[in-house]
């Protein structure tokens, strides 16, 4: 089974009450290490990219990878731009081939997020591709005192919003955050529920880093069909790397370097898939 809809891969994780991993990867290594993960596991699993390292990378080398590491991949797989407010990108990214795209219009009004994220939408399906809405913003864990309300909109809102612009899944702010949690976040589960309930649609859950096993399972049960990681892989990136250079130091041949990396990536995404109950689901 080789590249899919965002949408399949996630309609079939609602229906069957599991979670899929969508995680961010920053590199060739880290794109090739979680499609090993994934095919190890026989899951079906979401890549994301971020803007920035889209940006950095170059979207057309971005692409090329992601083609040459699919070519023959055997679970369902599918490419997703993370959090986007530049529709520039947005249209380059779906033109070029991403599956899905977050549009991240979140510091815009709901009424001007909404009159965008349909003609998002309009241009998504153009390619057969799907749409991630959101209309609260996530705070990084940094700015987060512990005590703040989040921000939230009615409920009326988010089903008007869902409805309205057609988005194929939804994420909402429920208490979590993009980063490492100080302390455990206190999350308001039954939103999951009220949205799911609402829209009849999956929701996105972001800040996946740090959340506890009975919180991953609690939400994905309620909708959380998306469950989005990315500082999990940066830590496990970068702390191989560290490790590695501290246990053989003057050790300068880089594929022995990649090698700790591609472990430890691989393994951070055996965790999360096997957490998030979507083991075996590939078909
Ligand atoms: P973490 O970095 O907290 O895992 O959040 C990932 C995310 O939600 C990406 O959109």
């Amino acid at each position: 089974m080789p590249v899919v809809p965002t949408k399949q891969i996630l309609d079939r994780a609602f229906a069957g009450g599991y979670g899929v991993a969508a995680i961010n990867v920053i590199n060739d290594l880290s794109m090739e290490a979680v499609l090993a993960a994934a095919e190890e596991l026989h899951a079906p699993v979401i890549l994301q990219t971020s803007v920035k390292h889209v940006k950095m990378t170059g979207l057309d080398a971005m692409y090329a990878m992601w083609l040459a590491y699919t070519k023959d991949v055997r679970v369902p797989v599918a490419l997703h731009l993370d959090h986007c407010p530049e529709r520039d990108v947005i249209s380059a990214c779906l033109a070029k081939g991403w599956n899905s795209v977050l549009f991240d219009a979140s510091k815009l009004s709901v009424e001007e997020n909404q009159r965008q994220c349909i003609e998002v939408v309009a241009e998504a399906r153009r390619y057969g591709a799907d749409v991630e809405g959101e209309i609260e913003g996530f705070k990084r864990t940094e700015e987060m005192t512990g005590d703040e309300a989040q921000h939230v909109q009615s409920l009326e809102t988010v089903v008007e919003f869902v409805r309205t612009t057609g988005v194929d899944v939804f994420a909402p702010a429920i208490g979590n955050a993009h980063g490492t949690y100080k302390t455990a976040p206190t999350l308001d589960a039954q939103r999951v529920s009220d949205i799911v309930a609402a829209t009849g649609k999956p929701v996105a859950l972001h800040g996946g880093t740090g959340m506890s096993a009975e919180q991953f399972s609690d939400l994905i049960g309620r909708g959380c069909a998306k469950v989005n990681i990315s500082t999990a892989l940066k830590i496990a990136f970068m702390k191989s790397g560290f490790e590695f250079m501290t246990e053989h130091p003057g050790d300068y041949d880089p594929p022995k370097l990649f090698a700790a990396q591609r472990t430890a990536v691989m393994e951070m995404a055996r965790y999360h898939i096997r957490l998030f109950g979507s083991e075996g689901k590939a078909w």
